[in-house]
C-alpha cells in the first residue's frame, strides 16, 4: 500500500479503548488547523513488533505507546532518548528516514506540570517522596533527578523493589520503609501507586510528619480528586492531580509528528475531562 498522503499517528495498547490520547491530539490538529489522524491502536502483544513495523510501512509518522507495549517497544528501537534507557519504557515511538527512534516523555510531562502548578517549588530544595516502585515511580524518579532533587526516597509495599530502583538509579536515590516518618522535612510527596485509583483501594498514609507547605502530587487522574488529595489539600498542603502530566507528556509527540509545539490551554483541559466523564 502506498503511504498515505496525510500523517498518521496513534496510541499502541491492549486494550487501549480507555484512551484519553486521541481526545488530546484530535484536540490539537484541529486547533492547529493540521492535516492528520490520531487513533487507538489496538494490538495484543503477541503481534506487537510486527504490527509497529508494519505502521511505518503504512504512511504512519510514529505512535504512542501504552500497557502492556512500553518494555516490548523500548526493545524494537533503533535509538532511544536518555529519559527512555534509563526509565526503561518508551512511550513515544518516531518513524523517520526508516528507523524507529524511541522516546519516553513521561518524566517530561510530569516537570511540564508539576513547573505550571507550582511555579515557586525548588525541587533542588529539600528531599521528595516517591510512593511506588513501578515503571511511573522509575518516570517521576528519574524526572526529579533531572531537576536535582538533593534526595529521593522510595516507598513501597514490597521494599525489594523499592531497594532494587535505589541500587540503579542512586546515589540520591533512597528507599525507606512505607511510614509516616519518610515524609519528615519533605518538599515534595508524589503518589505513583495505583492506590486511589477508580476500583481499587484507598491510600493511606498519615501526612502529619510533611511540611506543611509542601506539594502533593497524585499522578492518577481517575479520579481527579484522590482522598490522598483530599486529605492533603484539607491540611493546607497546595495539591496537583495526574491529569496535567498526562496532557504535557504528549506534547513531544505531537510536535514530532505534526511539525507544531502544542499548548495545553483550557479548552484542551475541557475536551479531556469531558472524555474522562
Ligand atoms: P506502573 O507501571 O503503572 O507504575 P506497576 O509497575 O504495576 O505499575 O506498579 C504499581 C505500583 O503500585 C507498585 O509500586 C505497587 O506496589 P508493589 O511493588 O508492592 O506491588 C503499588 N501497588 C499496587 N497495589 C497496591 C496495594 N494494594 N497496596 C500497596 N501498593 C500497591
Amino acid at each position: 500500500m502506498l503511504s498515505a498522503a496525510v500523517p498518521q499517528a496513534g496510541v499502541l495498547g491492549w486494550p487501549v479503548r480507555h484512551s484519553l490520547s486521541p481526545r488530546v491530539h484530535g484536540y490539537w490538529l484541529k486547533h492547529y488547523d493540521l492535516a492528520g489522524s490520531y487513533e487507538h491502536l489496538p494490538v495484543p502483544p503477541e503481534v506487537f513488533e510486527a504490527y509497529v513495523r508494519a505502521l511505518t510501512l503504512h504512511g504512519y509518522v510514529g505512535a504512542n505507546v501504552t500497557v502492556p507495549h512500553k518494555e516490548a517497544a523500548l526493545a524494537l528501537c533503533d535509538d532511544l532518548d536518555t529519559a527512555a534507557r534509563t526509565i526503561g519504557a518508551v512511550n513515544t515511538l518516531i518513524f523517520r528516514d526508516g528507523r524507529i527512534e524511541g522516546r519516553n516523555s513521561d518524566a517530561f510531562g510530569f516537570l511540564e506540570s508539576l513547573r505550571r502548578a507550582f511555579p515557586a517549588l525548588r525541587t533542588s530544595s529539600g528531599p521528595a517522596v516517591v510512593l511506588g516502585a513501578g515503571g511511573a515511580a522509575r518516570a517521576v524518579i528519574y524526572a526529579l533527578k533531572t531537576v536535582g532533587a538533593p534526595e529521593i526516597r522510595v516507598l513501597n509495599r514490597t521494599v525489594s523493589r523499592a531497594e532494587r530502583l535505589a541500587e540503579e538509579l542512586g546515589p540520591s536515590v533512597i528507599a525507606e520503609p512505607l511510614a509516616p516518618e519518610a515524609l519528615r522535612d519533605a518538599v515534595l510527596l508524589v503518589n505513583t501507586t495505583s492506590l486511589g485509583m477508580t476500583g481499587q483501594s484507598r491510600l493511606d498514609l498519615d501526612l502529619l510528619s510533611l511540611p506543611p507547605a509542601s506539594a502533593v502530587v497524585d499522578i492518577v487522574y481517575k479520579p481527579l480528586q484522590t482522598d490522598l488529595l483530599r486529605n492533603a489539600a484539607a491540611a493546607g498542603h497546595p495539591t496537583m492531580n495526574g491529569l496535567g502530566m498526562l496532557l504535557h507528556q504528549a506534547r513531544p509527540g505531537f510536535e514530532a509528528w505534526f511539525g507544531v509545539s502544542p499548548d495545553v490551554d483550557q479548552d484542551l483541559r475541557a475536551a479531556v475531562l469531558e472524555g474522562l466523564e
